[in-house]
């Protein structure tokens, strides 16, 4: 299946370095060490519109933001416009080196991906 541009299918994923003001408002921001222990638990941030502000309306907001280990489920959080921010702090403990993945979903402009790698030992 191919999308052929429209945002609102599929997964949108910056295209190069050089982002677009549509790229940077909505790729997820990931804050987290570059080596952690197998099995120690370590925070990671997700903030949304760190690179260029994303709106925060009743209108245009960011509705849940997931993090994956690689394809492993970790959590996600539901947000509300205006009175969250799209910020979250997590704690995570990991056993594989698996890149950290953040799926976020504007109510406007779908899904999109942002990713960290990090080093389990
Ligand atoms: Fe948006």
């Amino acid at each position: 299946m191919t999308c052929d541009g429209d945002m609102l299918c599929g997964i949108n994923r910056a295209k190069s370095d050089e982002m677009s003001d549509m790229e940077k408002k909505h790729t997820p921001v990931i804050t987290a060490p570059d080596n952690v222990k197998k099995g120690e638990p370590f925070d990671v941030t997700v903030e949304v519109g760190k690179l260029l502000a994303h709106p925060n309306e009743y209108g245009h907001f960011i509705q849940w933001i997931e993090l994956y280990s690689g394809d492993t489920f970790l959590t996600r959080v539901e947000l509300t416009p205006v009175l969250a921010d799209p910020r979250i702090t997590v704690t995570v403990a990991l056993n594989h080196s698996h890149p950290l993945r953040v799926l976020e979903h504007c109510n406007l402009h779908g899904t999109w991906e942002g990713t960290k790698e990090i080093t389990v030992s």
